[in-house]
């Protein structure tokens, strides 16, 4: 049983998705000992951008890329191999300007690929390959989006989070959202902080009284 651990803060050692990420992962661990757990730090490893021989190369029948083009695809097929590997997926980020941080946009174009993360029918429908799969964003926000905030409307990582995924497959989202943080006061911040640990403890527990029978299979 294999836990895929994707941070994508720009910060470190003061980075608030990460510290919240960490203790989701120490939650689930204390539950389930053995589970192993794939770890992906995007400001480490960024995922490449998109280039003019990658576009071409995403398009062309596997068999006619040429090296250049394989050479292009590779990270991109390493990091779909990464997810499709994972029982279960958890991905941490910073809001960045209502939406995503940009590191974990180009993580997105790496692992949204036809014929791999998602495969078009006959039909022309398109199949995402992900499905099954328990999925948690945890997202960190500065301020408070929450419905029947003024900056509710203004929450474009959620949705764009839901389609990106939901293309490639995956079904049931779940989502903590800790704000309002850094434009917070501290009583506010402090009150995110705690609605997020728990939110991320009960989330935690429900995952391991679902994963915990197939990890005792596995052996
Ligand atoms: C470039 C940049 C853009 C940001 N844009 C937003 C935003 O649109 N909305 C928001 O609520 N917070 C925004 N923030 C604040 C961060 O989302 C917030 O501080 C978050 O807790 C950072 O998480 P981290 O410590 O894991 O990086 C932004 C921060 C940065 C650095």
């Amino acid at each position: 049983m294999k836990l895929l651990h994707v941070d994508a803060s720009p910060r470190s050692a003061t980075s608030s998705s990460r510290a919240l990420s960490r203790f989701f992962v120490d939650q689930l661990r204390r539950r389930l000992p053995a589970l192993s757990v794939d770890y992906l730090d995007l400001a480490v490893e960024p995922a490449p951008v998109i280039t003019e021989t990658f576009t071409t190369a995403t398009y062309t029948p596997a068999d006619e890329r040429t090296d250049a083009m394989q050479g292009a695809l590779a990270p991109s097929d390493a990091l779909c191999r990464r997810l499709l590997d994972a029982d279960a997926l958890l991905f941490a980020m910073p809001m960045h300007n209502w939406t995503m941080p940009a590191a974990f946009k180009a993580y997105v174009d790496a692992i949204v690929r036809g014929g791999i993360t998602y495969v078009a029918t006959e039909e022309g429908r398109y199949v995402g390959q992900l499905g099954g799969r328990r999925t948690l964003f945890l997202t960190t926000r500065g301020v408070d989006l929450r419905a029947g905030t003024p900056f509710a409307a203004m929450d474009m990582l959620t949705p764009s989070l839901r389609a990106a995924f939901g293309f490639i497959g995956v079904d049931a989202p779940e989502f903590v959202d800790a704000q309002p943080l850094q434009f917070a006061h501290e009583i506010e911040r402090a009150d995110a902080l705690r609605r997020a640990k728990r939110e991320l403890a009960e989330t935690a527990r429900n995952w391991a009284d679902e994963l915990r029978p197939a990890l005792s299979r596995a052996g």
